[in-house]
């Protein structure tokens, strides 16, 4: 594209060398903001109409042609052109295209700096309302499974290794716990980014008589950027939005590890749906949880995205730098990851199905209950380390004969401490040893269906 036809060819001599035209521009990746774009350019022309820097024809022309673009746009019918760099240039081209002279006053008091921040905020605060909705969808599938399964049992771990045997339901509500809070930062992340930058122009302002709450109120931001100079510059916005997004992946890349562990034949404790799990090419009998594997393995590409970000903006000086061109592609790759992680945990985990058995054999094959009897020495007034001490024997005993706990004889086990009597049996068994653990936030049924409780009203108030 010659420069005569560039927005801002007026003070080049020569064109732009072809590749340096490719390698500017970010239409290729930022058209997907038109919408937002479109919204902040009609709010700009209200704006400047109403402060009498545009008649009400200009602005009506301008408007109306505004609203075309985007039914071109989304109808396919938009011819894109690299050489107009971005998004924001190819739509005002094709403004002046369309209705000539008047066209060419929309870019009046702003500037591509503070357009594309408010392009970037408005699109961040739409794409966090639907994931938020999307984390809603996910937190009440969870509670519909723990309410399915707040009597099951399983064995608990630590270090991976057997510890106490809890209830899957009481599992399932750690994750919730851990989503919700990740809900919590999102909805504070909007909070900021829901700021207007449009005003800001280039950087210092503009010597229009703009009205910024006119334009903040039109397109729903909640406040305005105090400091045009920030107000340009800073993408904190968008990296405080990859850290949230990158711990809700490393949760999921926790949970995923289990559903993976669990799902194998050495566990057996869930099987997966069909529909969520692939073959493989040579070995007939495989059934591989793809989906949990590469959503753990997604977690990578969200953290490198915060990484990348914070990494762009560093040593920056103000104002704005095209450094900041680079913020897109990291920021979308991390909404999109997201969203797709959402979909797929949600699947995933309402299609699910628990070999409830089998989750209880391997609670009481590895000596689960061993703290329970403990606990029911310490009772019987022996002091804790003592009890820990000659239930470790017994322990040992256990697996010398191998037997379980509850299968060794009243004898058998008193040879261990005399204060153990026939009422141990009740402690042994898993039931018993998950019901005892009945207060605010422990694994009991009942606390398990109070905690369901607790949150099916928290989410009924979103
Ligand atoms: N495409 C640019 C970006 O994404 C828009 C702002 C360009 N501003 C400028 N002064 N060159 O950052």
């Amino acid at each position: 594209m010659t420069n005569d036809s560039k927005l801002w060819g007026g003070r080049f001599t020569a064109d732009t060398d072809s590749f340096v035209e490719e390698f500017t521009a970010s239409v290729g990746f930022d058209a997907r903001l038109y919408a937002q774009d479109i919204a902040g350019s009609i709010a700009h022309a209200n704006m400047l109409s109403q402060v009498g820097v545009l008649t009400v024809a200009e602005r009506d022309d301008i408007v109306n042609a505004l609203g075309s673009i985007r039914q071109e746009i989304e109808d396919g019918k938009f011819d894109w052109s690299v050489g107009l760099e971005d998004v924001h240039m190819n739509i005002e081209a094709r403004l002046t295209q369309l209705i000539g002279e008047t066209g060419k006053k929309l870019h009046t008091g702003r500037s591509r700096n503070d357009q594309v921040a408010t392009d970037i905020r408005l699109y961040m605060c739409a794409a966090i309302d639907a994931l938020t909705a999307q984390i809603d969808e996910l937190l009440a599938t969870l509670l519909n499974q723990a309410e399915q399964h707040k009597s099951t049992v399983m064995p608990g771990f630590t270090h991976l290794q057997t510890a106490q045997p809890i209830t899957f339901g009481h599992h399932l509500l750690a994750w919730f716990e851990m989503l919700l809070r990740d809900r919590e930062r999102l909805a504070d992340c909007r909070k900021r980014t829901n700021h207007s930058p449009l005003g800001a122009a280039a950087l210092a302002g503009t010597t229009f008589p703009i009205d910024r709450d006119q334009t903040a109120r039109e397109l729903g931001f909640a406040a305005i950027c105090e400091n045009s100079l920030d107000a340009v510059s800073d993408r904190d916005f968008a990296i405080e939005f990859c850290a949230c997004a990158s711990m809700t992946m490393l949760h999921f890349s926790r949970w995923c590890e289990e559903l993976v562990l669990w799902s194998c034949q050495q566990f057996g404790f869930i099987e997966l749906s069909d529909s969520y799990c692939t073959g493989s090419s040579i070995m007939p009998q495989k059934k591989n949880p793809d989906v949990p594997e590469l959503i753990r393995g997604k977690y990578g590409r969200v953290a490198g995205h915060l990484f990348g970000l914070m990494s762009l903006m560093k040593s920056q000086p103000l104002a704005y730098n095209k450094d900041n061109q680079e913020d897109k592609e990291p920021l979308f790759d991390s909404i999109d990851t997201l969203r797709d992680c959402l979909t797929a945990m949600t699947g995933l985990l309402a299609e699910m199905t628990v070999n409830k058995a089998t989750m209880a054999a391997a609670a009481e094959a590895g000596f689960a209950t061993a703290t329970d009897l403990a606990d029911y020495l310490v009772v019987k007034g022996v002091a804790f380390r003592d009890a820990h001490e000659c239930v470790g024997q017994a322990v040992a005993f256990a697996i010398e004969a191998k037997r379980s706990l509850s299968e060794l004889t009243l004898t058998e086990l008193q040879r261990f401490n005399q204060a153990i009597g026939e009422d141990v049996f009740a402690v042994l068994t898993l039931s018993g040893s998950v019901n005892a653990r009945d207060h605010f936030g422990g694994t009991a049924p009942a606390q398990v269906a109070a905690a369901i409780a607790r949150a099916r009203h928290k989410l009924a108030e979103f």
